[in-house]
């Protein structure tokens, strides 16, 4: 078989600008590929930040440079590129738009990402690189599948890419006033039906229009956005592009987060070596000036703190949550609101609340390695990873029953790997941490199912064939 060629853009990537989960998908999901079926190469494209302009300084190589125009525009865009663990990583270099200490939360992020998007073709002829298949994700990316359409399309290779777009959250769409249009994004008003919505310029609507194949992170989650308590206002576009809408949900990089191998931890453990787990309790319990007693159970939350994490309902409980023999830890930023709640209860229960605002890879591996619970009540979770990486230290996650939580987390009274409640109700999630309180107090049975937990497959193995069976049934299309 001929080698198939896949295009991944994305505006973030592990290893070189985080912010969230798109970044894990973005940092494994290629190499996934590629080990899974050797005849598909995948080459990585996103912005070349600051960070990494500064963090990879002598490693970048030039590929070249050429002039992007966008609306009335003629831009500056360079092409740098990284190997790293087999894969190919290019960077797109514009100082004006990339040179910024954050990635996103810029009064012109629109035009930051139509400029993004629109280099994209660009790159491809500075890289060589002519692909099968472009494969985007979310609203910052959204406009490649856009310009191919109306724009690319119509030219000589081009005419026989395939676009893929994957949703990781429907909630952030791109919208802006219809200036943007004419302005930034450059195209003819012919195609306005494609991009407008409400009114208004929606990119993430205009991808969904545009692309060969919808994909969202997990089964659960594509069924959910079709409807108006989950779409954010897409659910129409949803319904009538169904046809071509899959969920498959995302993996975890397993060598990453291993406990048996991990270096971030003290003590080193897996199913058969598992009292280094309590070890790793303890020592994080005298960390963060918890008491240290291995027989109260420590529950975590490693989350961002926004409304839809489902922050509410652990505010909402927090006092009749401590008033079980429980620690609790939170590691995360958010909301204002949400930091100065939790620093307000670590000052109210000292010794056993500890509250972390902040984001730490190394000090987060330490928390699934010591807690016995991870809680996550989300309200809305196109997929989640976090779930799946306390699973893998053993740590026995707490879940609301919607989307990738949903589709890898059972109830254990259903023989299941956590515990899982339904009714986003905080009375609810209260009753379900007491019943893995009650199971914890029972030693032996909870270190049977936290083993459990641990022995389920997150790898991005099966995920990653389904992957691939979409890019090969594309064609049939
Ligand atoms: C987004 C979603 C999260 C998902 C991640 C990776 O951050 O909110 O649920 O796991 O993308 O797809």
């Amino acid at each position: 078989m001929a080698i198939k060629k896949i295009l991944y853009v994305t505006s973030e990537c592990k290893g070189f600008a985080v912010s969230g989960g798109l970044a894990e998908v973005a940092g494994s999901l290629p190499k996934a590929i590629m080990k899974a079926n050797r005849n598909y190469k995948v080459k990585v494209l996103m912005p070349l930040y600051k960070t990494i302009h500064e963090n990879y300084a002598s490693e970048l190589t030039l590929v070249g440079s050429t002039t992007v125009v966008l609306a009335w525009r003629s831009v500056y865009c360079g092409v740098y590129t990284i190997k790293k663990d087999d894969v190919e990583y290019y960077f797109i270099d514009n100082k004006y738009y990339f040179d910024r200490d954050q990635l996103y939360g810029y009064y012109d992020d629109g035009e930051r990402f139509a400029y993004f998007s629109k280099a994209v073709f660009a790159a491809m002829e500075i890289m060589k690189f002519y692909p099968n298949f472009i494969h985007t994700n979310d609203w910052h990316t959204a406009l490649v599948n856009v310009y191919l359409d109306v724009l690319y399309k119509k030219q000589g290779y081009l005419m026989d890419i395939k676009s893929i777009f994957t949703i990781h959250n429907i909630e952030y769409q791109g919208i802006y006033d219809k200036f943007f249009l004419e302005n930034v994004i450059g195209i003819d008003e012919t195609y306005t039906g494609i991009l407008e919505y409400n009114g208004l310029i929606n990119l993430m609507k205009g991808a969904i229009v545009c692309c060969d194949v919808l994909t969202t992170v997990s089964p659960r989650y594509a069924k959910e956005i079709s409807t108006t308590a989950y779409a954010c206002g897409l659910e129409h576009i949803i319904r009538i592009n169904n046809q071509k809408l899959f969920g498959i949900i995302n993996g975890i990089d397993t060598e990453f987060y291993n406990p048996m191998t991990d270096k971030a931890l003290k003590y080193n453990y897996d199913i058969d070596n598992f009292s280094g787990k309590l070890e790793n309790k303890k020592e994080l319990q005298k960390a963060l000036g918890l008491q240290v007693n291995e027989n109260t159970c420590l529950i975590s939350v490693i989350s961002r703190l926004v409304q839809h994490k489902g922050i509410d309902l652990i505010i909402e409980r927090f006092h009749d949550i401590m008033k079980e023999d429980v620690q609790f830890v939170l590691l995360g930023t958010g909301d204002k609101y949400y930091e100065d709640k939790f620093r307000e209860f670590a000052s109210w229960y000292p010794g056993r609340v500890s509250t972390l605002i902040t984001f730490n890879n190394p000090l987060s591996k330490r928390i699934y390695a010591g807690s016995d619970l991870f809680l996550m009540p989300s309200k809305m979770e196109p997929c989640g990873l976090s779930q799946m990486i306390a699973s893998r230290y053993g740590t026995v996650p707490i879940v609301r029953a919607t989307g990738g939580l949903f589709d890898s987390i059972k109830d254990y009274r259903n023989d299941g790997n956590g515990f899982v409640f339904k009714d986003y109700d905080s009375y609810k999630m209260l009753e379900k941490i007491k019943e893995a309180v009650d199971l914890f107090q029972k030693p032996e049975e909870f270190v049977s199912l936290a083993k459990k937990v641990m022995a389920v497959d997150f790898t991005w193995n099966k995920s990653a064939r389904e992957y691939i069976e979409i890019y090969k049934n594309i064609n049939k299309k």
